[in-house]
């Protein structure tokens, strides 16, 4: 009888776990515990924690929540649940190591104004096939290949500002990496549509952190308009290059990287990303600037220094009777200079912080991090963590004279949607700083202490200076 009375129990175990199979999700069948959420405080319902976040700074805001919860916490910001991560490793984790599982993402206005089609709001085989494209144009070697236009804006500009009160330095250098973010897309052949875009894209970005409600009047639905002219300016420059059918390849700009493509883009993606790219790169490299020139006058040990590095490569060139231009050998021989910019790029940290989403629910290092939460990498924090960088808040660029550790410097950030403009960037700071301290001297006119968000960490005003020949 015992057989009979085992089939028996099978039988009802197995009818017992049919019935309730509905019920059981494949997740739960597995006998594992539901995860905790990661320590910290929701808020208040919708508002969340934003009113914290907004009404000081918000790195303070930041600080005090990795103080009390540790580098993974969470919170509520703009009725979105988010996690926030501040180590290192938990940085490369999202990053880096698990990227597909966390997509980029943006308010639907930013979308609308760059285009949906532009290449930070996308994730998979459209990312990657843009991102070759990018990274094409903004190698060393097309890089390199722009070294004495660059050099011959960064004259401009400083020229332009010589003698004369600078209410706002931002503003000056922002016309310096917008002509050089033009440079890089179009090469020097567009420079006759130069005016016109610089019109448009000035009028989008007033609209870029305004209310989005498109009504007549509006600065958002001026800068949609502005958008739309843009596409047409845009569209008329690719007619052009087409009908010409030179050959793309002896082209290192950003356009032909687009057009040469076998499996090309369409005008509207190209147009998407080429506005996508004129805002990633201007807005931040002059902000940066600003920093520098902030952080020399207020380290005159350091202006020396970075001086006679510079006067070193007039006096090299002169030597070996190349005198004149720079080279792009020249600005890989600047080692003080470089760690001047790193300095400043960790101590100002621009860009304070990334968003990511989580695509599904993802587990890290013990907690749950549930699908559609926002997840935001602090890179502010990574750099003004004290057992990272002693002493976080002092300017020090002998700091960099050693490697430091991988993801404890993420300026320009890590992984599948990292900074593809780096090379260029870099370039065109040192260009500008080459001059700029052999040939002048700047006096620092207004509060000094100020920092204003804009969405970029900016000196207060953007920096009034006086500018004059050494
Ligand atoms: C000092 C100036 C700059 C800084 C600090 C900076 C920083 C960054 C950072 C941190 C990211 C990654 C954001 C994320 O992971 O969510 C990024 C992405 C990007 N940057 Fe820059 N950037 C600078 C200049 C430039 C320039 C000059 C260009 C253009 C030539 C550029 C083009 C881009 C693009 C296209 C992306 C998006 C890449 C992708 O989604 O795959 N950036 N930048
Ligand atoms: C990016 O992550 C990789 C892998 O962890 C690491 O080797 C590299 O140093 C990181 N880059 C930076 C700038 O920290």
């Amino acid at each position: 009888m015992e057989p009979f009375f085992m089939a028996l129990i099978l039988l009802a175990i197995y009818l017992i776990c049919a019935l309730l199979s509905p019920f059981l999700t494949s997740e739960r069948r597995c006998p594992r515990p539901k995860l905790p959420l990661p320590p910290g405080t929701l808020g208040w319902p919708y508002v969340g924690e934003t009113f914290q976040l907004y009404s000081q700074d918000p790195n303070i805001f930041f600080a005090s929540k990795v103080k009390r919860y540790g580098p993974i916490f969470k919170t509520h910001i703009l009725g979105c649940p988010c996690v926030m991560v501040s180590s290192p490793e938990a940085a490369k984790f999202v990053l880096v190591t698990k990227s597909h599982l966390f997509k980029p993402t943006f308010p639907a206005s930013k979308e609308r104004m760059l285009g949906k089609q532009a290449i930070f709001f996308h994730q998979g085989p459209y990312h990657s096939k843009l991102r070759k494209l990018v990274l094409r144009a903004f190698m060393p070697e097309a890089v390199r290949s722009k070294v004495s236009d660059v050099e011959s804006l960064a004259i401009d500009c400083l020229k332009s500002m010589e003698g004369r009160s600078i209410d706002n330095t931002f503003l000056e250098l922002k016309t310096y990496s917008f002509n050089v973010a033009l440079l890089s897309i179009f090469g020097k052949d567009e420079m006759t549509y130069r005016e016109d875009l610089k019109r448009c894209y000035y009028i989008l970005e007033k609209g870029y952190n305004s209310m989005p409600i498109n009504l007549a009047g509006t600065l958002f639905h001026k800068s949609m308009r502005a958008r739309r002219e843009l596409g047409q300016i845009l569209a008329k420059i690719l007619a052009t290059r087409r009908q010409r059918k030179f050959q793309h390849d002896q082209h290192h700009d950003l356009l032909s990287s687009f057009m040469g493509d076998k499996e090309s883009l369409s005008d509207e993606q190209i147009a998407d990303n080429i506005i996508g790219v004129i805002f990633a790169a201007r807005d931040t490299t002059a902000s940066v600037l600003t920093w520098i020139i902030k952080y020399l006058a207020e380290n005159p040990t350091v202006l020396q220094a970075v001086t006679e590095e510079q006067e070193a490569v007039i006096k090299s060139k002169g030597e070996s009777g190349k005198q004149g231009m720079l080279t792009w050998e020249d600005t890989k021989n600047m080692p003080l200079t470089s760690r001047v910019i790193q300095e400043t790029l960790r101590v100002a940290s621009i860009l304070s912080f990334t968003f990511r989403e989580a695509v599904e629910d993802v587990e890290y290092g013990g907690h749950l991090i549930p699908k559609g939460w926002k997840v935001l990498p602090l890179f502010r924090n990574i750099h003004h963590n004290p057992e990272i960088f002693p002493e976080p808040e002092k300017f020090d660029p002998s700091r960099f004279e050693i490697a430091q550790k991988p993801n404890t410097f993420l300026a320009f950030g890590n992984g599948t949607h990292s900074c593809p403009g780096n090379e260029l960037a870099k370039l065109e700071i040192l260009a500008l700083l080459h001059h700029l301290t052999t040939k002048y001297r700047w006096s620092l006119m207004g509060p000094l202490d100020g920092i204003q968000y804009g969405p970029f960490a900016l000196p207060q005003n953007g920096l009034p200076i006086r500018l004059f020949r050494r």
